[in-house]
């Protein structure tokens, strides 16, 4: 079986920000010595090339606004081991005080006496990953989902194999071969691990200079002397924060005239968050980000609880709907596409065919916006204009 990785090349446009992450990472209380500083940019190089970065220092931006990853970028750098010659063994790159505890110097780690095993998986993704013992029967895995004709490719391995892991280690499966046998016999555990392969962390109003800018520049130029209902889609919408605070806005808006049944269409892959997206029913935990004035105007408080339900007038606004990005998009003429933290688990090719699909979908001088860690790849920059480089919005050019 022939399996296309990702070939990701070390190499970034320049080495812009690289003095400012190491600060940035001294300042987060992290400890290593001058002389592993080359090695600690280099496995950040490493890390930069494959979230398609050109420099350190948009990495550092995405690190400093973005708590998710910086927090998996972190752990990975932790995982790094150098050898060091005066205690002839290997110890910690790098380490981050967080306890008294980490102040007592650990006794150094041994290095492991190396198995003869088979690898299938290219050198760059065993550094961060506790594999099975029986990794050379990851193939199983991929050749089941092949035949039940899953694109597993279109995923990043490194993601790919953190959520299939997360999954067996739910059913207490230790090796792909028994995990496999429970594949082959439990339909239900196929469905979770589906549903496993999306993460689907989402709140209202996520990243509120976005949504600042939405409704200060974006949604009034495209209602510049508009006669038909603004068209927007949320793809990847999780349980429903996305659009719906795209609703509030519009309705904040106010321009009747405009938004006169703007059609807001939100899609995900995943059936059962689309349920409960339509329920509108939240944590304080998701309103996290929302003014106090917009919580009471704009919910309704369930009784003894922590929850709040999204008055139906709003939920009516975003019309739901299964939808797998790999497949052709649901609508074309959008004004607006949001599509946020969903291709950062995406490999780069299937990246660059979900924006030519975002392209064919969207209207002339339609508005493209993307998550805080993701980037435009360069074989489809020239096609739109950078409206806001921080923001992540983007016009689609004439
Ligand atoms: C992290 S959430 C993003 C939610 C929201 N866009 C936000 O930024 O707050 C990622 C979502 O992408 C969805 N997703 C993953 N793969 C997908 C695919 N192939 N097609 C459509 N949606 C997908 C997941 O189900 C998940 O709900």
């Amino acid at each position: 079986m022939q399996i296309n990785y990702d070939k990701f090349s070390i190499q970034l446009e320049s080495d812009q920000g690289k003095y400012e992450i190491i600060e940035f990472l001294r300042q987060k209380k992290f400890e290593f010595t001058r002389k592993d500083e080359k090695r600690i940019l280099l496995r950040l190089r490493y890390q930069a090339r494959k979230m398609g970065y050109r420099n350190f220092k948009e990495l550092l931006n995405c690190l400093k606004s973005d708590p998710q990853t910086s927090e998996s970028v972190f752990q990975w750098l932790e995982k790094g081991r150098a050898y060091h010659e005066e205690d002839r063994s290997f110890v910690p790159l790098i380490r981050q005080k967080k306890t008294l505890k980490d102040y007592v110097t650990e006794a150094p780690i041994k290095p492991k006496k190396k198995k003869k095993k088979i690898v299938i998986l290219p050198l760059e993704f065993e550094s961060n990953l506790d594999l099975p013992a029986d990794n050379k029967n990851l193939s199983l895995i991929f050749d089941f989902l092949s035949a039940k004709k899953i694109n597993y490719q279109a995923y990043k391995l490194n993601h790919f194999l953190r959520r299939l892991h997360a999954r067996m280690k739910r059913v207490s499966k230790n090796t792909y071969k028994g995990y496999h046998n429970l594949l082959q016999t439990s339909s239900d555990e196929f469905k979770l691990l589906m549903d496993n392969f999306s993460i689907n962390v989402t709140r209202f109003f996520r990243d509120k200079e976005l949504f600042l800018s939405l409704e200060r520049d974006v949604i009034p130029q495209i209602s510049l002397g508009k006669k038909n209902p603004i068209r927007i889609w949320s793809a990847g919408c999780a349980v429903g924060p996305e659009p719906y605070s795209i609703a509030i806005l519009l309705n904040e808006l106010k321009m009747k005239n405009t938004f006169k049944n703007p059609y807001i269409l939100a899609t995900d892959i995943n059936q059962g968050l689309l349920q409960q997206a339509m329920k509108g029913v939240y944590s304080d935990k998701s309103l996290e980000e929302v003014d106090k004035l917009k919580i009471l105007k704009y919910f309704q408080h369930v009784n003894d609880s922590d929850l709040y339900q999204l008055l139906p007038r709003i939920r009516n606004m975003v019309t739901f709907k299964q939808h797998d990005l790999r497949n052709p998009p649901p609508g074309r003429d959008f004004d607006l596409i949001l599509c946020r933290n969903v291709l950062i688990y995406f490999s780069r090719a299937q990246s660059e065919i979900f924006f030519k699909q975002f392209h064919a979908a969207l209207k002339s001088k339609g508005y493209l916006v993307l998550g805080r860690c993701e980037v435009l790849p360069q074989s489809i920059k020239q096609k739109f204009e950078i409206i806001d480089t921080k923001n992540r919005i983007y016009k689609k050019k004439e």
